[in-house]
């Protein structure tokens, strides 16, 4: 089996940053905040990073030229992260282990967090690991809808969700452990069947389970460490507490 890989998801124009810069390259401390998030897939042992630009592809590409374990895929149209995902296909076709999932955007992502997501993906031989966390901030999160006894249904985007469901405090992070076949085998039946039209990620938890595989939502995050930048303000923030912890 392969050691793990990582997936990071930079191909989205980040329009709420009111910059030229693409969002992934904007520096916190010093170093862009995109390395931050390689830091932690590193530290939870990816071996292999494939980083999916769209957006200022080459300015991506060029800033992260000098990371031996990093490797690129283009997504020329951003028709979601679902499809974003697939681009790093070829990337992985000879990778037979696990996968995490993971956004350029999320710098306070913990090593050890994703560890933990990897951990139970191997134990339980599951599918897919959703991580998760609770917050009362839920505000434009999928939702993670689960039956009586507990156990993981499905991800409902807030855009798709009833009333009911855009209720639930548990949210969806962004951040995945896949075992990576079955990956690529939900993706190919991902069909952009919602509000957005398009290809939602989120819909391979539910896909896989219904195949009859092993799909858990594991609350492995704090809401802070899973929030993503999507402005100046937001930046700052994350500065302060990067600050904070290396102080
Ligand atoms: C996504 C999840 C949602 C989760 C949230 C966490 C889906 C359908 N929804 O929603 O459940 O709670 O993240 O933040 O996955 N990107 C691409 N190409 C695309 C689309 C997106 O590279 O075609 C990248 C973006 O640059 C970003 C990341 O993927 O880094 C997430 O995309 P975004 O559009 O922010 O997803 P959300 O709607 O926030
Ligand atoms: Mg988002």
């Amino acid at each position: 089996m392969s050691a793990p890989a990582a997936v990071i998801l930079a191909a989205g124009k980040s329009t709420r940053m009111k910059s030229e810069l693409p969002k992934v390259l904007h520096p916190i401390l010093g170093r862009p905040m995109i390395d931050y998030v390689l830091d932690a897939a590193r530290a939870a042992g990816c071996e292999k990073i494939v980083v999916i630009v769209g957006h200022k592809a080459e300015e991506v590409k060029a800033a992260l030229s000098h990371h031996p374990d990093v490797e690129f895929a283009l997504q020329a149209d951003q028709k979601g992260t679902g499809h974003a995902v697939m681009m790093s296909a070829d990337n992985l076709a000879e990778h037979d282990g696990p996968v995490l999932v993971l956004a350029g955007d999320t710098p306070l992502l913990k090593g050890s967090s994703l560890s933990r997501l990897l951990e139970v993906q191997q134990q339980q031989n599951a599918a897919c690991v959703v991580g998760t966390a609770i917050t009362e901030a839920n505000e434009g999160l999928g939702r993670i809808v689960r039956d009586t006894n507990g156990s993981f249904l499905r991800i409902v985007e807030q855009k798709d969700a009833t009333p009911e469901e855009a209720a639930i405090l548990e949210i969806n992070t962004g951040c995945f452990a896949f075992d990576g076949r079955q990956l690529f085998k939900a993706l190919n039946q991902v069909r952009p069947n919602n509000n957005q039209a398009e290809y939602y990620l989120t819909d391979c938890a539910e896909i896989l389970l219904k195949d009859g595989e092993t799909v858990l939502a594991e609350t492995a995050f704090t809401i802070q460490e899973a929030l993503g930048v999507n402005t100046q303000e937001q930046l700052a923030e994350v500065a302060d507490i990067l600050q904070q912890e290396t102080a």
